[in-house]
């Protein structure tokens, strides 16, 4: 059989990934949010679709083409990045790229904020729900396995695995971001963190990294019928 009948390590499963940033009105010119180019989610979304599985990507505004096979579903926000979430679920798998804002604007101001008056604007704000705490705590129809990522300027494994604690997930990809060119670079480096132990990899390709974290996946995952 050539490769294209040959089932993936992910067949049968659906994987939902987030990737991007959000964008967090404060006006309607003006926004909130963390620096994302969205590479390694939608990376992680392609390896998985090449793996077999059927993918729902939820991604936030990025200079990137949607991948090929994918699902894509765009929002914003991070309230509109949940409900899109929860609205892709049931899912087997999923994996929580995206850099999410954790703060929005108490009042979204209908109007452009003008600079004229001398004040400066007060911009109260307020927390955005935690998506993939969320996701990792529900009791009904939680996947079989959720994954996080943890960007770090220092103290790398031990953010993660407070982090892995905290959210009630299953294992953190905690990332060193402290130096120049993992954000919005082609390679990053990588430890895996579980409650079992942590495994670093050498500093990879991002493509490189989202095709043996699928591999890593697939053999974490149940077994499901193609
Ligand atoms: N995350 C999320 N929703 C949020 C914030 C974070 O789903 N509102 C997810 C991210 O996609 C990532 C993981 O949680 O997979 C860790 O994000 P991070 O920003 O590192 O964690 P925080 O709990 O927000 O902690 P910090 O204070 O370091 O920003
Ligand atoms: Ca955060």
């Amino acid at each position: 059989p050539s490769a294209a009948d040959t089932p993936g390590p992910l067949a049968g499963q659906h994987v939902l990934v987030t990737s991007g940033p959000t964008h967090e009105a404060i006006d309607p010119v003006r926004y909130i949010a963390n620096r994302s180019s969205g590479k390694q989610g939608h990376a992680i979304a392609a390896a998985a679709a090449a793996a077999g599985a059927r993918v729902t990507l939820v991604s936030g505004p990025v200079a990137l083409p949607d991948p090929e096979g994918v699902e894509t579903v765009h929002v914003e926000s991070a309230r509109d990045m949940l409900a899109a979430v929860e609205a892709a679920l049931p899912a087997q798998i999923a994996i929580f790229t995206a850099a999410v804002a954790d703060w929005r604007v108490a009042t979204e101001a209908p109007e452009k904020m003008k600079k004229d008056g001398g004040a400066l604007p007060p911009l109260a704000l307020v927390e955005n729900p935690d998506i993939l705490a969320t996701i990792a705590r529900r009791t009904d129809g939680r996947p079989d396995l959720v994954i996080g990522f943890a960007a770090e300027t220092e103290n790398v494994v031990a953010h993660a695995q407070a982090k892995l604690a905290r959210k009630g997930c299953d294992l953190i990809v905690a990332n060193d971001v402290g130096g120049t060119g993992v954000m919005g670079g082609d390679a990053n480096t990588v430890h895996l963190v579980t409650p079992e132990g942590v495994e670093s990899w050498p500093t990879l390709a991002k493509s490189e990294v989202a095709t043996r974290l699928v591999g890593h996946l697939a053999r974490l995952a149940p077994k499901r019928p193609a």
